[in-house]
């Protein structure tokens, strides 16, 4: 039960949101620390059109990025395409609607996964993070609390970490593009091929079997585990086509190798709610049922995958 004084500060709040009414004016500037301007972060509206769209529309084209822009693990194809600024440096408004826009997610969803990234890899005094690494657009926090630079969704260890079904680990090469995507090694000329979650739990199982004998500093901690499931479910529970639900090798590739929509790709028909990837989640969960851990000062593997890639019929 609530206490009182929560209560209390609840109403409190409210008010003070309702008197100021921080929706009018989404970035309000607070106060200046260390020469940064303080923003104030803003939860958007849930976007009232969710229905099937085919995306990019006109005004999103693709361009490449130039050399000064940041990519990284995620969020390269909304970047190439304008749907959040083409340098890789964004704000939480920016990518929360980008999101919703360009892939239906619903809003609590998306909004969840970037506060996480932007409390521990970017800056948020500063209403900022670099999709890839270090930037001078997002200078470190006031009085550097998290070290002298803000590393980027890229940065090791916090969000991104070992056992990726895209990258490599950051400790045996580049952690951040997806050029040599472990998937197209087990799928090679099967671009037509349909990801369904069977396919998702055989590479994670082998994403740590293999990760775990190669990397000597492989890690695998509780944070880690979580999200790298629920990447995995976005996989298909996001980047399918629309109008198919599915979503083939050809499909991932676009986004993972090429970083740009596939040709007539359309958005989900509906949110892709937290209750839909949890779902995936969970089958996942319920497969490949590890525990935390991380290799010793020896380099051996400390997790135990009690059974091989799974190669049912339905996965082939
Ligand atoms: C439309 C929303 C998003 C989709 C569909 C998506 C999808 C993915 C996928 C498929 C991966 C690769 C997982 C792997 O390699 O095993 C990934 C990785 C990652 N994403 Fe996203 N993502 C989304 C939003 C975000 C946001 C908003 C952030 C942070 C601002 C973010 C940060 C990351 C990071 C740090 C990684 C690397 C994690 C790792 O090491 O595996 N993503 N994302």
């Amino acid at each position: 039960m609530r206490s009182l004084s929560s209560v209390f500060l609840l109403l409190l709040s409210s008010t003070w949101a309702a008197a100021l009414d921080i929706r009018a004016d989404p970035s309000p500037t607070t106060e200046v620390q260390d020469g940064q301007t303080g923003t104030l972060i803003v939860l958007p509206p849930q976007a009232t059109e969710t229905g099937l769209k085919q995306i990019p529309d006109a005004a999103h084209p693709f361009v490449a990025p130039g050399p000064d822009d940041q990519r990284g693990p995620a969020l390269n194809t909304l970047a190439n395409h304008g749907y959040i600024p083409r340098n890789g440096i964004a704000s939480f408004e920016e990518i929360s609607l980008a999101m919703m826009e360009a892939f239906n997610l619903e809003l609590m969803l998306g909004a969840n996964m970037l506060a996480n990234n932007i409390l521990t890899q970017g800056n948020p005094f500063a209403n900022k993070i670099s999709i890839g690494g270090v930037s001078p657009l997002v200078p470190p926090l006031p009085g550097q609390i998290d070290g002298p630079v803000t590393g980027g969704i890229a940065k090791h260890g916090r969000f991104e970490g070992d056992a990726s079904m895209t990258r490599a680990d950051a400790f045996i090469g580049d952690n951040r593009l997806a050029a040599a995507w472990k998937v197209w090694r087990q799928r090679p000329g099967r671009e037509q091929h349909r990801l369904q979650c069977c396919n998702l739990i055989g590479m994670k199982k082998q994403n740590i079997m293999m990760d775990q004998a190669a990397n000597p500093k492989f890690e695998f901690a509780a944070r880690r585990l979580n999200n790298a499931y629920a990447e995995a479910s976005l996989l298909i529970d996001v980047f399918a086509n629309g109008t198919t639900k599915q979503a083939t090798l050809s499909i991932i590739g676009s986004f993972f190798r090429n970083q740009t929509f596939p040709p007539n790709w359309f958005r989900a028909a509906s949110p892709v709610t937290g209750a839909i990837v949890a779902n995936t989640v969970s089958q996942i969960v319920a497969a490949i049922p590890v525990q935390p851990g991380r290799n010793n000062a020896q380099g051996v593997p400390a997790l135990r995958i009690t059974t091989g890639p799974r190669t049912s019929p339905a996965c082939l």
